[in-house]
């Protein structure tokens, strides 16, 4: 068993502890202890952030100063103040216009944890979750500040190789991560993009 092992119900055990609406918050504090990306006062734009577990993470971290907004097709309970959540279809016009409504800057960082509703067939849920991940960084292409960073999840699959090399034209550097709290039999992996 390797070093740090943690079984899987023991993050759904430790989510319950800490008050995290899922165990998907592990996945960002890895990521954070990994790469330092959040810091207090940075604002955040979090797609796919139902049921708000990531919010929950970053906003302790950037704390009561700076503004997260969060989307998703599903509902999001309210969390703190400064954090306003909307039920979108990030594919959607209406999308673009309530982020430029309720926040008009650009934001450093673009966290997306967005996943297809998972058919079962790796390949086409791969295929979906490019899609996804397109859009993000479409999205990133208007909402993102110059020096600003994108973390995406990714189901691998045929494209996957495509898809990092399309990010490599758009940002400077491009690493791809699977936290432990990932499940080793899901093929998805994080992606993290800067300009
Ligand atoms: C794994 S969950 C996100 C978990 C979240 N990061 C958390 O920690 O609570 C993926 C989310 O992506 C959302 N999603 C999928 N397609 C979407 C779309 N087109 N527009 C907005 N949200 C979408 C789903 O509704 C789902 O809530």
């Amino acid at each position: 068993m390797p070093k740090n092992f943690i079984p899987q119900d023991q993050y759904f055990k430790k989510a319950k502890e800490l008050g995290y609406r899922a165990r998907s918050a592990f996945k960002l504090e890895e990521i954070q202890n990994r790469f330092h990306l959040l810091k207090p006062g940075l604002d955040i734009l979090d797609l796919g952030a139902a049921p708000g577990s990531w919010l929950q993470y970053a906003s302790k971290i950037v704390g009561p100063k700076a503004m997260l907004v969060g989307l998703d097709l599903q509902p999001i309970e309210s969390i703190t103040k400064n954090i306003k959540t909307f039920v979108v279809d990030i594919f959607s016009e209406e999308a673009v216009k309530l982020i430029q409504k309720h926040h008009p800057k650009l934001f450093p960082i673009i966290l997306s944890d967005l996943a297809p509703a998972t058919s079962g067939e790796k390949e086409l849920d791969h295929l979906r979750s490019l899609e996804l991940n397109r859009q993000v960084v479409e999205l990133s292409a208007k909402f993102l500040a110059p020096r600003g960073t994108i973390v995406l999840k990714v189901f691998q699959g045929s494209d996957f190789t495509d898809f990092i090399k399309e990010l490599k034209t758009q940002f400077s550097q491009v690493e791809v991560y699977k936290p432990k709290a990932s499940r080793d039999r899901s093929f998805e992996v994080y992606v993290i993009a800067r300009r």
